[in-house]
């Protein structure tokens, strides 16, 4: 017997992320595509032969559990170099398929039927699928628009004796801001005294421009107790398709991801993380140059689009810009982030990201999108001038 026609999985309203169906499309039509977070240039050829010497020297069964022993003592290594706390690689650091198996792996360890998470909006897709099928449900709180700011007193009402965990995104993706001191001791005094654990997705975590350092809850002197740090050599390294990232949480919490994780992924591809060790040795500042790689690309693409009449936020950090293009006029200033989205690629070869996927209710009349600026330049140069050849003739008269 076949199974039930119309049968409704878990997740009944999940469709494919928007980042997926523009790729896609972006194949499909031959669009210039800045829209998913990859790089599409080449990886560091050093890093490349680092694969072929973690092969050839038998990097090629299951890696432990946790993770290859000389990755997290690298990893270590390199949160004390950059600034951070020391961190025991056998009881507080866990090696993950990506950030997002971190995020899963600790939701599920943590999350239960009757839990509410709080998450800012505009939120990346993967947390609230996690902790629906966790059990728990999302209370969405909104991060204050134009600057995307967090309004901690609003958070503190809407905690309860149910409130598991609270995500904080620093870096921040889409909005491109970062969270300061002020922000993670506001969010200590709320969650002092009470069993909230934080998930602190900061993947980005070596993306922050103009001098930004980088305020992790793993170094904040309360947060570090009960939070999830999240990382991904996805970002840090240009190496999204490996899928290799961790997890920095005090023994208590790694103990209770790592039960989840041993079932999830069990362990990551051996030779890719004895390859990441190979590189954190023979290269150990090698983290140290993705802000200014990073900070360049998104000055390329801000002065690339400056005729353009879409105006562009500051981006603090992350490796995306936003764009706001409520100052276009004729037809197109009527048009929301998702009729935009199809107008650039449909008519100008662009594929960008629009925002309101990221919202549970989007507010209305969101006319801003999110561009990319992990591309060779050239990528980013063709996806600008076709951006404002569309435009030519629709901006504001000064
Ligand atoms: C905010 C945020 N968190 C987590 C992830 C997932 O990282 P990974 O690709 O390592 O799973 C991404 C990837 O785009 C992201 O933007």
């Amino acid at each position: 017997m076949s199974f039930p026609e119309g049968f409704q999985g878990k997740l009944p309203d999940v469709g494919t992320t928007i980042f997926t169906v523009m790729s896609r499309r972006a194949a499909e039509l031959g669009a210039v595509n800045v829209g998913q977070g990859f790089p599409d240039y080449p990886i560091d050829s050093r890093l490349a032969a680092c694969v072929t010497d973690a092969v050839a020297a038998g990097f090629n069964q299951y890696a432990p559990m946790e993770g290859n022993v000389a990755l997290r003592a690298a990893i270590a290594a390199k949160i004390v170099a950059a600034g951070g706390r020391s961190v025991d690689p056998e009881t507080e650091l866990t090696v993950t398929c990506g950030g997002t198996e971190s995020i899963y792996s600790a939701i599920q360890a943590v999350v239960g039927a009757g839990h509410e998470a709080i998450v800012f909006d505009p939120a990346y897709d993967a947390y609230d699928p996690a902790i629906r099928l966790a059990g728990g449900r999302c209370i969405h709180l909104p991060l204050e628009a134009p600057h995307f700011r967090y309004d901690w007193d609003r958070v503190g009402s809407a905690l309860s004796e149910r409130t598991l965990p609270i995500f904080i995104n620093n870096p921040h993706n889409p909005a491109c801001t970062v969270a300061t001191a002020s922000d993670l001791d506001a969010l200590a005094r709320l969650t002092r005294d009470r069993p909230i654990a934080v998930l602190a997705d900061e993947v980005y975590e070596h993306v922050q421009y103009d001098g930004r350092i980088h305020q992790s809850v793993m170094n904040h002197p309360e947060l570090q107790s009960r939070s999830f740090a999240v990382y991904s050599f996805g970002k840090t390294l240009h190496i999204t398709g490996w899928r290799v990232g961790y997890c920095v949480a005090p023994p208590s919490l790694t103990r209770e991801l790592r039960k989840v994780h041993q079932f999830n992924a069990f362990s990551i591809a051996a030779p890719l993380q004895q390859a990441i060790t190979l590189y954190l040795q023979r290269h150990p500042d090698a983290w140290r140059e993705v802000a200014g790689f990073f900070g360049a690309k998104r000055e390329l693409l801000r002065q690339s689009l400056a005729g353009s009449g879409l105006v562009l936020p500051e981006a603090q950090g992350t490796y995306f810009q936003l764009a706001d293009f409520s100052s276009l006029e004729g037809a197109d200033a009527c048009l929301n982030d998702v009729e935009f989205t199809e107008r650039l690629i449909n008519d100008a070869g662009v594929a960008v990201i629009p925002l309101s996927p990221f919202y549970r209710e989007a507010p209305a009349g969101m006319r801003i999108v999110r561009l990319c600026v992990a591309k060779r330049d050239e990528t980013l140069t063709e996806a600008a001038a076709r951006i404002s050849a569309y435009t030519q003739g629709k901006r504001k008269k000064s």
